[in-house]
């Protein structure tokens, strides 16, 4: 039974293994030529023709091959890459864009000199003519060792290499689509070893279906400003990004592009260039419309669909020049751009300027006092505005009076900013546009003459005059009226009287004097009752010797602080806020009352006010040791902080803040926290000053965004400096920056002198990776200290200087931090990192005129 099983199993074998055998051969082949449908590469002297196609490995995102755009003329065929698998085809370079192939049989082929030919017509089909040459690399070169082929490559760059590098790669040939790698330069390289000419323009299609280069064209400031442009007609400018400002476009203030990876970077072979990385994976690609705008998608994860995240220009003052020299652009409420003259100018030619045609715009009225032979120019600073083009950058210059004065000097300037990371900048008396930003810490100092800067006083005054001939009148009519008729006598009384009774409270709040003062008995830390005390204007005045000079202590974010002395010898703080809070009476009370609530040892005592007509003081405990930035940062006293004393200094900041943030009853972001906003008492506490300041100048923001970015460069986060999105998560960030402070003794603001120019957390952040941390330390407490100690502290500041504000830990978990010694997460590295180095100075001075903005800022991913 076994042996015949085993007969008729063998023979059914035999019988089948023909078919088996053809089966096997035609898998073979089927995978042959699947494998042969799914190469990257194309070899030399190969070529690709009719719907075969490449695709780049391994991950298969691209696809190289002909394609008709156009449905209605399937017999127009251009070679382009494009996403493979995302339906409808979404193309991001074409070869032949302005000569589409029409024989209906093209072919791409490398030729032996590593040429890459897009050509017309297959020699056999008409076997009179050659194949006619569309589109050519024109990159000839002798073939090396191995020889040449074409990749196209997942990042969906379509390159000629050999085993030497790459010969030429579409990235440099770019058509209307940015690609995350890509980067961008005034200049495409030339093929190795030679110099390029090739301006790098991402060119818009002619139409939707049209692959030829249309009107619009995106690419870098020429004149090497940094800026982008899109140029319409080759030179008409239709939109300007604004300059670079170290962490993003002064116009383009939406974040997640910076975050996402544009980053500037000036080499020798390159000069100036951005490059741009998407970390985020679904921000894919830019591209520049028919229409010329800009517009970036990312793919929906769940449809596979695009969708728009972002495009340029999106409203009325968005496209360049919207209003003419010197005239500010606004949105109006019905879309339209409203323009208006800046302070100082008006319409040059005001029949055009009446019918809304604008390009003229506006001219000095009255004219600069260095025009006239007068003195008394000054700067209106203009905050949120998207700078005008053509800054000249002052590379000398290294200091905020020193930009000021330059430009004050310089009777054709009309306008400077001065920012650590930009650096100093100028313009001419041409400013051209400007609009107004929702976003942005970006302010433009405004050269104008003395009378302009005095006019809002004038307003001022004349407005008050009018209101008390107004108040006279009225009195006078009522006291008339009060003679007249007895019958209303009553009636009038009872108005008057109150009248008369609101004047009187008003006057009694702002007139009392020290003898008044609010008590509160509760909420208080140390069991003691609490007083702030209101005092008079007058008595202000005698205390600092009416706001003297010599009195004044320094300036902070809001107003001048200045010494006082008491009546009864107390040495007192006296903080001057600045006019413009836009805050009403009341509001103000009744915060100040809140912040003299707020009591905590390493927070600065408020102990009373002043509040009178248009002043608004506060009056604070006065610190004998000062702020602790003139210890640290003073090559005198600052060996008097060893490392115990700079830690208590830490943990004291830490708790104020967890103070402020979680267990007083307000939840108060501080702001504005930076080294010279820690005073230092007689036994060298820290107490956090300036706080409550934010919240008192809240009117009209909310808690998560304000227009109004108050800070300093330097300790702010980079949600806040660019969005102006603030939470307790920017204070902690502030608090990274002043923990690296008070380790490493430098400013940060000073940071991007420092020879290798990173910021101070991108530099501590490398320091620490390539374990160097140690040498952050300042080289006078490393005796003093303990290495473990320190190094956790730069290692939790590195966690609060993360980009991400919820990945910052919180000011509770800091203090668990500095007092454990838990593991610690390792840090992000600060992916906006500030290189602020200087532009080569090979250029010669001419060129040095040139409208250029200076410190040219990189900002580097150090991936691990
Ligand atoms: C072959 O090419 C020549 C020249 O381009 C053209 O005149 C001729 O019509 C073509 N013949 C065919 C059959 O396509
Ligand atoms: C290649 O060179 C030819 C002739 O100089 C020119 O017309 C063509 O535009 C060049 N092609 C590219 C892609 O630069
Ligand atoms: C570059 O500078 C020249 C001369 O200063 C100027 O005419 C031109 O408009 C500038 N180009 C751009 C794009 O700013
Ligand atoms: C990627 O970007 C999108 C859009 O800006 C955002 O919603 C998403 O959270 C981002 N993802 C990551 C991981 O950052
Ligand atoms: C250009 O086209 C895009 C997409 O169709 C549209 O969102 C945008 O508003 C258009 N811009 C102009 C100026 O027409
Ligand atoms: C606006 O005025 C300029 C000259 O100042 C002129 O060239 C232009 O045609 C005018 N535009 C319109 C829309 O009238
Ligand atoms: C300004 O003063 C200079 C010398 O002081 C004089 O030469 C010049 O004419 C004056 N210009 C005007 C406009 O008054
Ligand atoms: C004054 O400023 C203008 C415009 O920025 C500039 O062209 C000129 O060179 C400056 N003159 C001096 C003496 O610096």
């Amino acid at each position: 039974m076994g042996g015949g099983g085993g007969v008729f199993r063998f023979s059914s074998m035999a019988s089948s293994s023909p078919r088996l055998l053809v089966l096997l051969l035609a898998w073979l082949c089927c995978a042959a030529a699947q494998a042969q449908t799914t190469t990257d590469t194309l070899r030399q002297g190969a070529s690709l023709s009719g719907s075969a196609t490449l695709v780049s490995l391994p991950d298969r995102v691209f696809e190289v091959g002909f394609f008709p755009p156009d449905p209605k003329q399937p017999s127009r065929l251009y070679l382009g890459v494009w996403y493979r698998g995302i339906t409808p085809r979404t193309v991001v370079w074409v070869a032949n864009r302005a000569a589409p192939a029409v024989s209906g049989a093209p072919s791409l082929a490398l030729t032996d000199a590593g040429e890459l030919q897009v050509l017309d017509g297959a020699a056999a089909v008409n076997g009179t003519a050659a194949p006619r040459l569309l589109w050519s690399s024109n990159t000839s070169r002798a073939a090396p060792r191995g020889g040449y082929y074409a990749t196209i490559q997942d990042s969906g760059s379509l390159q000629v290499r050999s085993d030497d590098g790459p010969l030429w790669d579409s990235f440099w040939h770019p058509t209307d689509t940015i690609l995350s790698g890509m980067q961008i330069a005034v200049q495409a390289p030339g093929p190795p070893g030679r110099a390029g000419n090739e301006r790098m323009l991402f060119t818009s299609w002619a139409s939707e279906t049209d692959p030829a280069p249309g009107r619009y064209a995106l690419g870098l400031d020429p004149n090497g400003s940094g800026q982008a442009y899109i140029w319409r007609d080759g030179n008409d400018i239709y939109w300007r990004s604004g300059q670079w400002t170290g962490v993003n476009f002064i116009g383009i203030p939406w974040r997640p592009l910076y975050l996402s990876g544009w980053t500037l970077s000036n080499d020798r072979d390159l000069g100036l260039h951005y490059t741009y990385t998407a970390t985020n994976t679904s921000l894919q690609r830019f591209v520049v419309l028919p229409n010329g705008t800009d517009i970036c998608y990312m793919v929906k994860k769940s449809s596979q669909e695009w969708e728009t995240v972002w495009l340029q220009p999106s409203n009325a003052c968005e496209y360049y020049a919207a209003c003419g020299p010197n005239a500010k652009c606004t949105v109006g409420q019905d879309g339209k751009a409203q323009c208006t003259c800046l302070k100082g100018f008006q319409p040059k030619l005001w029949d055009q300027w009446n019918a809304g045609n604008w390009t003229e715009g506006c001219t000095r009225n009255p004219l600069l006092g260095c025009q006239v032979n007068q003195s008394g120019d000054g700067f209106l600073p203009m905050g949120n505005i998207k700078w005008p083009d053509f800054s000249y950058w002052m590379s000398t210059v290294a200091d905020e009076k020193g930009c000021k004065s330059s430009c004050l000097n310089n009777c054709s300037c009309g306008a400077y900013v001065y920012t650590t990371t930009t650096g100093c900048l100028v313009w001419g008396d041409k400013l051209i546009d400007i609009h107004e930003l929702q976003t942005g810490s970006y302010t433009l100092n405004l050269k104008l003459p003395a009378s302009e800067l005095r006019v809002h006083h004038a307003v001022w005054h004349i407005a008050m005059i009018i209101s008390a001939v107004v108040l006279v009148v009225l009195v006078a009519c009522l006291v008339l009226w009060w003679w007249r008729g007895r019958n209303i006598k009553d009636a009038v009384h009872r108005s008057w009287r109150s009248r008369h009774s609101s004047t009187w409270s008003q006057q009694n709040s702002s007139m009392l004097d020290i003898s008044q003062s609010i008590r509160f008995d509760d909420d208080v830390e140390d069991g003691k009752s609490h007083e702030l005390k209101v005092y008079s204007l007058d008595r202000m005045k005698a205390a600092t010797c009416n706001f003297s000079d010599s009195n004044k202590l320094g300036e902070g974010g809001f107003g001048p602080v200045y010494m006082g002395t008491l009546p009864g010898g107390e040495e007192v703080a006296v903080k001057r806020l600045c006019r413009n809070s836009g805050q009403g009476l009341e509001e103000f009370k009744n915060e100040v009352i809140l912040i003299a609530k707020l009591q905590h040892r390493n927070l600065v005592r408020l102990l009373g006010c002043c509040i009178q007509r248009e002043e608004k003081i506060l009056v604070y405990e006065y610190m004998p040791n000062k702020s602790l930035d003139a210890f640290l940062f003073n090559p005198e006293k600052q060996e008097l902080l060893d490392w115990s004393k700079r830690f208590d200094i830490i943990e004291g900041i830490a708790r104020g803040l967890l103070y402020l943030h979680r267990d007083s009853r307000l939840r108060v972001v501080h702001r504005d926290l930076k080294a010279s906003n820690i005073l230092l008492d007689a036994d060298m506490n820290p107490k956090i000053s300036d706080f409550g300041m934010a919240r008192i100048f809240g009117g009209d923001q909310n808690q998560f965004n304000t227009n109004r970015v108050v800070g300093t460069f330097g300790y702010m986060s980079p949600e806040y400096a660019m969005e102006g999105i603030f939470s307790v998560k920017s204070d902690v960030y502030s608090f990274g920056v002043l923990i690296l402070e008070i380790i490493t003794g430098k400013r940060a603001v000073s940071f991007h002198y420092h020879q290798d120019s990173l910021n101070i957390a991108g530099y501590a952040w490398r320091q620490w990776n390539e374990d160097k941390a140690a040498e952050l330390i300042d080289p006078l407490i490393r005796a003093s200290c303990s290495l473990r100690q320190v190094l956790r502290c730069v290692h939790i500041a590195l966690l609060c200087v993360q980009d991400h504000a919820d990945e910052r830990p919180d000011i509770p978990t800091v203090i668990i931090m500095l007092s454990s010694d838990s593991s610690l997460p390792n840090p992000r590295p600060p992916t906006l990192m500030l290189r602020g180095r200087e532009i080569e100075s090979t250029k010669s001075s001419e060129n040095e005129q040139s409208h250029s903005i200076g410190t040219v800022s990189m900002t580097q991913l150090h991936g691990r």
